[in-house]
């Protein structure tokens, strides 16, 4: 199957901390429309944007007030529109963050589904009765929030409690309600019909929930995945989506499918045959390395062999069923670079990564300042943190822990990192904005920005820009969009390479994820040399000399 978002190359836009067109410190919309031609320049030709709905930003626009207008630091309706025009001039298609699961509780429908138990709306939200444990109040069940204590809220209103398993301000909907259904349809409808081209839908595999049973992994207050994710009515409940919304469009659809999806999950949502969703963005391969056991980063390893293995797994998985996206990271975690990069080869590194992982087969989604190697944030005092997750979790840590520990703590998963202002330039503010930006800039803007890469020809940006061209304007694009993948030297530790195979072409992508020196023969004939991250290589009868973080892609005699 064959499909308009295929051979696209996309882009992921988190727009507060993207460009400040009207300095008042906040990214906005005239700031993504004015760095378009930017974009097109890169190669890109497919954005997501993060919510810009109109919401009191407790978690930066997912805990939506208006799902019809725009936030005021964002700009307005009319600043989309001028996007969107732009966009279609340029050939670059739009998605939008579709919020589902949740609103704000600032929502007219939440306002009043809580006034009274009798409401019209009282069925849009999940509500349920207390316990009363030793004479105290507690929640219906044990389960934990996703960021930081219960999953659920009390409401002195009626004096019961709502569901929310992300923050107190964003109450859960009710899928089983078929009016919540349809008002959602409707919003789904509405962005279509305004000319956006589909939708990232967040937290979709979380819409049905298990029976209001206390999990049985702790007695204490526990987040269990199993009890709100990738349940089965959520299948019912997208197949009517898609059924009375999507394919009527022939939008694009990719679902948030969080850390529990397997591979056959991810099938279920988003295989050719099953009418559910286009694809999903999983996160097997976001945390193969040490970071929950360290304490300091200059321990982090990267799990080669794990990362190998989810890649193969997900790629053979999809052969011939479903499509996937490709992404490294976004904004929930860490920068690439502090990730799975090394500073120490730093340009080596970022190049190889990027061609380990957009060589494969899917649809590429850069997550902004990627494409410039752009880091984690070094946090220093509390107030520094503007994520409600960093917030909440900092509060949920052992008062006796030193403000110093407290810090290390929360920075090391914070997704703030991810959320520092594009680094445009070596300019003040890092050309993000004129005035004090309200997001933080990372210091090394000096170092590490857009202008300094696109006039160095070596730079990571140009080996981007190659990769997205190929993809897009080469001969190469059947066969590194299209064409079959195979991984070779499985068990190797070090090496990532595999192979990409059409009927007329055939290309072999090496990588090495290490600082030491390794030899690899290659058992073709080479033809070409597609794609390098060092000046020249070093190769002699076949055998390839490949030095720290190298990568090279060839095309070979099939
Ligand atoms: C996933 C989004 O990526 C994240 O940023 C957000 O906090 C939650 N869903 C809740 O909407």
């Amino acid at each position: 199957m064959r499909k308009w978002w295929m051979t696209r190359n996309g882009y992921q836009i988190y727009p507060r901390s993207f460009f400040d067109s009207n300095n008042d410190g906040i990214g906005d919309i005239k700031g993504i429309t004015l760095k378009l031609d930017y974009l097109k320049e890169l190669g890109i030709d497919l954005i997501w944007i993060c919510p810009f709905y109109d919401s009191p930003m407790d978690d930066n626009g997912y805990d939506v007030r208006n799902f019809f207008d725009v936030a005021k630091e964002f700009g307005t309706l009319d600043d989309f529109k001028e996007l969107l025009k732009k966009a279609k001039t340029l050939d670059i298609k739009i998605i939008l963050d579709f919020v589902l699961n949740h609103t704000s509780d600032e929502h007219p429908w939440f306002i009043e589904s809580r006034s009274s138990i009798n409401n019209d709306k009282r069925d849009y939200y999940i509500w349920e009765e207390g316990k009363l444990v030793n004479d105290k109040l507690m929640p219906p069940t044990n389960w934990g929030s996703f960021f930081s204590g219960s999953a659920w809220n009390y409401d002195q209103q009626t004096n019961m409690f709502y569901m929310k398993i992300f923050s107190n301000k964003m109450p859960d909907l009710n899928w089983k309600n078929k009016e919540v259904r349809n008002e959602m349809i409707n919003v789904g409808k509405w962005w279509l019909d305004l000319g956006v081209d589909g939708f990232r839908i967040d937290a979709v595999s979380h819409l049905d929930r298990a029976p209001f049973i206390d999990s049985t992994k702790s007695n204490e207050i526990v987040l269990d995945w199993n009890k709100f994710s990738n349940l089965p009515k959520v299948h019912t409940y997208l197949k009517e989506l898609n059924e009375k919304l999507f394919s009527k469009y022939d939008a694009l659809t990719i679902g948030e499918v969080g850390g529990a999806a397997s591979i056959k999950s991810g099938l279920k949502y988003s295989a050719f045959d099953r009418f559910e969703l286009s694809m999903v963005f999983n996160f097997d391969h976001n945390w193969c390395n040490n970071l929950n056991d360290i304490t300091d980063y200059k321990d982090l390893k990267t799990d080669v062999l794990s990362l190998k293995r989810v890649f193969n797994n997900w790629q053979t998985a999809f052969t011939d069923k479903g499509w996937l996206p490709l992404n490294w990271l976004n904004h929930d975690q860490p920068r690439l670079m502090s990730h799975y990069g090394d500073l120490a080869f730093f340009k080596e590194s970022a190049k190889m990564l990027a061609t380990a992982l957009y060589l494969m087969r899917g649809t590429p989604f850069i997550y902004q300042g990627e494409e410039i190697g752009m880091t984690n944030y070094h946090f220093t005092k509390f107030s520094e943190f503007n994520d409600v997750s960093s917030i909440n979790h900092y509060h949920s840590l052992d008062k006796d822990l030193s403000e110093k520990e407290k810090l290390r703590i929360v920075a090391k998963s914070s997704r703030d990192h991810a959320r520092t202002g594009i680094q445009w330039e070596n300019s003040e503010f890092a050309g993000f904005s004129k005035v004090k930006p309200k997001v933080l800039i990372n210091s090394n803007y000096k170092d590490i920005n857009v202008l300094d890469n696109i006039s160095d020809e070596s730079s990571i940006w140009h080996h981007y820009k190659k990769i997205l061209e190929l993809r897009k304007n080469s001969e190469y694009q059947e066969v590194l969009v299209f064409g079959k993948y195979k991984q070779l030297k499985l068990k190797d530790p070090n090496l990532y390479i595999y192979e990409r195979e059409s009927n007329d072409k055939k290309i072999l992508v090496i990588n090495s994820f290490s600082k030491d020196v390794y030899e690899y023969k290659v058992t073709y004939k080479v033809k070409n040399i597609l794609l390098k991250n060092y000046e020249d290589i070093l190769i002699k009868n076949n055998i390839i000399k490949l030095r720290p973080y190298e990568s090279v892609v060839l095309e070979v005699f099939k």
